[in-house]
């Protein structure tokens, strides 16, 4: 980071604010779980128009709690430590979320005001007025900033956060796997399709049948027709006595062709960059839903570039748009692939058995990763990859639920598929 940018951080904060932060950060930090857990119930009682905007999955895991909670101490940790880890795609990753539901700034005040009270409840007396204050800098400057990034996004996106999906309707329904299935979606009211950069992600709305609206985001998964947009749902079992998803389970049992969903516009910066050098994409799982757009583009915009997948998947069965890569693969100049299933089919004798290993696999010099899954699988992806020399900066990850990684919620660890 350079002088200027550290002087730009620190001169965010007030003096006496930053002083306070760095006293109580700590303490924040340790209750920061507290106190969100505080938080969402008193801003849901206070108003409970708010359950149709969160994901109350992630409510019920606990993860938002987590991911809001670790993001306001990261940020607070930012702007008094010079040397705390670079923010700015922490950042940019909750204003494309809260953008892709339509967050409006003034909702800053309602969520301030229910944040701000739990620190108060949850540590009492340790909250004197200055205390107070500076943690009111912390959550407004953080929030003046998100306002800006998302005004600008609303703005590039042409979307007025007040109604900010669009009805689309299922054209096709394609089951892909016994679990997956894609659906096809056209702008219902005959407008063209937004314009999509390959790794994007949409946030679908829905009307489940407890009258319940509920959001969810789903990587659009392929972009080859310029009217129609797909996207590519894995059904989600509830395990260990949780139930299922509440809305894949009704994207799979429900939705039918015909059928209309409410569709916001493309949101998500785990996109390719303007470059030539070579591409690893590196995916369990459901996280193939990013691979297929990526091919699709490269195939379409620089076959000459050379693409590396690596996928991981239970079994061959379970292992969704396979055949579709590999397919528009066929158009690429220079193209790899490698799989690791946890029980192969016998006589499988491409696949690798067991946990993705990328230790041996010939990897070029200058390539960038894209690497998408389950946590732990992306832990171990980076792992391996660092362990090669591939520098943190080119290696980028997607989570399918809160981020609880960058924000250092999460220890990196070896292991996982
Ligand atoms: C950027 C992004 C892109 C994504 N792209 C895709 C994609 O392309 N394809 C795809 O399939 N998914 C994708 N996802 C994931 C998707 O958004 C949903 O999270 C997923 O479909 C599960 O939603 P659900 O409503 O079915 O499950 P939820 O109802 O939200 O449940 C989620 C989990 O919480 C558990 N749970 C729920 N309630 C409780 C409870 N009371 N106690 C304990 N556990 C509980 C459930 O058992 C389940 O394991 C993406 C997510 C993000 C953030
Ligand atoms: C400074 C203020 C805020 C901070 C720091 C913040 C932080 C976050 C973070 C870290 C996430 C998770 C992003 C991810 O997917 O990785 C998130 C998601 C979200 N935020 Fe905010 N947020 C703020 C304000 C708001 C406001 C004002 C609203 C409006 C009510 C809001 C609504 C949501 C919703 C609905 C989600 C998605 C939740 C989910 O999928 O579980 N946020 N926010």
């Amino acid at each position: 980071m350079t002088e200027a940018s550290v002087r730009a951080r620190q001169s965010l904060l007030s003096e006496s604010s930053a002083e306070v932060v760095r006293a109580t950060a700590d303490v924040v930090a340790a209750h920061a779980e507290e106190i969100t857990a505080r938080f969402y119930p008193r801003m849901f009682a206070a108003r409970p128009d708010l359950l149709r905007v969160f994901n109350q999955g992630n409510q019920a895991t606990g993860e938002q709690s987590r991911a809001l909670a670790g993001s306001v101490v990261a940020y607070a940790v930012q702007l008094v430590n010079p040397d705390a880890p670079p923010f700015d795609h922490i950042l940019r990753r909750i204003a494309y979320k809260h953008v892709s539901l339509g967050i409006r700034p003034e909702q800053y005040t309602i969520v301030g005001h229910h944040l701000l009270a739990a620190v108060a409840e949850v540590l009492g007396e340790a909250v004197t007025p200055e205390v107070a204050a500076a943690w009111d800098e912390v959550y407004w400057l953080f929030a003046t900033q998100l306002v800006a990034e998302e005004a600008r996004l609303y703005q590039q996106a042409e979307v007025d956060p007040a109604c900010p999906a669009r009805p689309y309707r299922v054209v096709r329904r394609i089951d892909e796997t016994q679990d997956v299935i894609s659906l096809v979606l056209e702008p219902a009211d005959g407008g063209p399709l937004p314009r999509i950069t390959p790794g994007q992600y949409v946030s679908v709305f829905v009307d489940l049948p407890d009258g319940a609206r509920q959001p969810r985001q789903y990587t659009v998964s392929s972009t080859r027709q310029d009217t129609r947009l797909q996207i590519t749902v894995r059904r989600v079992r509830g395990a260990g006595g949780a139930p299922d998803g509440q809305v894949s389970s009704f994207l799979h049992d429900s939705v039918t062709v015909g059928d209309l969903l409410d569709v916001s516009a493309p949101a998500g910066d785990f996109v390719l960059q303007d470059a030539t050098g070579p591409v690893l994409l590196a995916s369990a799982g459901a996280g193939i839903t990013t691979v297929l757009p990526i091919v699709e583009h490269l195939a379409r915009t620089q076959p000459q570039r050379p693409v590396i997948v690596a996928h991981a998947d239970r079994t061959p069965r379970d292992h969704a748009l396979r055949e579709t890569v590999l397919t528009v693969a066929r158009e690429l100049d220079h193209f790899t692939a490698y799989t690791w299933y946890e029980q192969p089919d016998v006589g499988d004798d491409q696949a690798r058995i067991g946990y993705m290993d990328l230790s041996d696999v010939p990897l070029p010099d200058d390539v960038q990763v894209f690497t998408c899954g389950p946590l732990p699988f992306m832990r171990h992806v980076r792992t391996t990859l660092l362990a090669r020399g591939v520098p943190a900066a080119r290696i980028r990850y997607e989570v399918f639920g809160p981020d609880l990684w960058s924000a250092r919620l999460t220890e990196p660890e070896s292991g996982g598929r």
